[in-house]
């Protein structure tokens, strides 16, 4: 299993805005589109492109162009304010969703909605989910669509705690993390520290 921290200027920004807690819902939805376009460049780095050749309106030019079969999984509710930002950079993306809710006295992921492509044996799937906390929700998911087939799976979070890293080295070890930061750790309830708070009920304001 590998982390990557993307690191960037911008993406420092951005993380600053999203972690200041006087951030507004509007601002935070806007924030998250931005944070998911670096995250998403980096996660899809590697993605095989075949050669082409088009007309250009002077003469022909070789090109290259996506080559490979993309999914992309939103775990509901947050990781659905990444998902704009990935159909916009990649193009032809299939989606699936799963819907967990953490249980808020256990911290225990529950499925309560699946809708997913199957045979993803031959698709780069990429899990969308804000926050990788305990690392419950993501391996529940990604069980989820490895019994679907899939073996080349990334998960594109915004924030990582230790914890949830650990868990996903043992139960899920073939994934990569793509996120912006690997913060310090959890705190009694199982929210990240310094962290963003409760994702979901800021990019929605309830
Ligand atoms: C959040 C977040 C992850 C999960 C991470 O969802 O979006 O799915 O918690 O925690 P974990 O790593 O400890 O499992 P939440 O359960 O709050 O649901 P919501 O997105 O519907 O608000
Ligand atoms: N879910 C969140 O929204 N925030 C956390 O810090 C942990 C889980």
């Amino acid at each position: 299993m590998a982390l990557h921290l993307v690191d960037h200027p911008l993406l420092h920004d951005i993380m600053a805005r999203l972690r200041d807690r006087s951030t507004t819902s509007d601002d935070y939805r806007a924030l998250t589109y931005r944070v998911s376009t670096f995250l998403v460049a980096e996660a899809t780095r590697d993605l095989p492109t075949r050669e082409e050749v088009v007309e250009t309106p002077l003469e022909r030019a070789g090109v290259r162009r996506l080559a490979t079969r993309v999914v992309a999984v939103p775990v509901l509710r947050a990781g659905i304010g990444m998902l704009q930002a990935f159909v916009d950079l990649v193009p032809g993306t299939e989606v699936g969703y799963f819907g967990l809710e953490r249980n808020e006295e256990t911290a225990q992921a529950r499925c309560y909605y699946e809708k997913v492509p199957k045979d993803l044996g031959q698709a780069v799937v990429f899990l969308l989910d804000p926050m990788l906390a305990t690392g419950g929700s993501a391996a529940m998911a990604i069980a989820g669509l490895q019994a679907r087939g899939a073996r080349d799976v990334r998960l594109v979070a915004i924030v990582a705690a230790p914890e949830g890293v650990e868990l996903l080295a043992q139960r899920a070890p073939g994934t990569e993390i793509f996120s912006a930061a690997l913060d310090r750790g959890l705190n009694g309830r199982k929210y990240i520290l310094p962290g963003l708070g409760d994702f979901g009920d800021r990019l929605y304001g309830t």
